[in-house]
């Protein structure tokens, strides 16, 4: 397991890495979400959204456990933080949605057993009002080329 961890001193910067992300993502990517209520998850996924040219307003999927944004390459929001069990997901079909495009989750530690083994992990934590330490991590199955732009992106932020 690799890291590396970049601080954030505003939504704006959260955003920013977000934007980054989506820049670089590619078919297959999946980023798993951790952190506390209000810690940015979602201002994270607005950016990755924006950097993969994915039109209008990404909300939060709290109510509809997935949303769906179609593009070149698609984007499916998870937020796992209402669901009560795994059967929730299978019987949306997390089989088919769990995988393909860009899948993001929020409150991936909820279930870690969906979690796969190519996933690029990211926690954020609370530091102050407006600062969020943002630690990204994964395991040598995760996409080469994108783990090389990440460690770039933190030797300059
Ligand atoms: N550095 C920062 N990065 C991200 N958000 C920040 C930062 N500083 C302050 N904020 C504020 O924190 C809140 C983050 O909300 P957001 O909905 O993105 O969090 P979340 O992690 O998705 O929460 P939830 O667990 O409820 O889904 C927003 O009100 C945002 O303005
Ligand atoms: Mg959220």
């Amino acid at each position: 397991m690799s890291e590396v961890v970049i601080p954030s001193k505003s939504e704006k910067e959260t955003m920013n890495l977000g934007r980054f992300f989506g820049k670089h993502a590619m078919d297959g990517l999946f980023i798993a979400l951790t952190g506390d209520l209000g810690a940015g998850k979602t201002h994270f996924v607005q950016g990755l959204a924006e950097g993969m040219g994915v039109q209008g307003v990404v909300g939060s999927p709290t109510f509809t456990i997935m949303n769906y944004y179609d593009g070149p390459t698609p984007l499916k929001h998870f937020d796992f933080y209402r669901l009560h069990s795994e059967d929730d997901l299978w019987n949306i079909g997390w089989e088919e949605y769990g995988e393909g495009g860009v899948v993001v989750v929020e409150w991936a530690d909820m279930f870690p057993s969906l979690i796969p083994e190519e996933s690029i992990q990211i926690e954020i934590t609370l530091s102050g009002e407006t600062e969020r330490n943002i630690r990204i991590h994964w395991g040598e199955r995760a996409p080469e080329e994108i783990i090389k732009e990440i460690k770039e992106y933190a030797a300059c932020h």
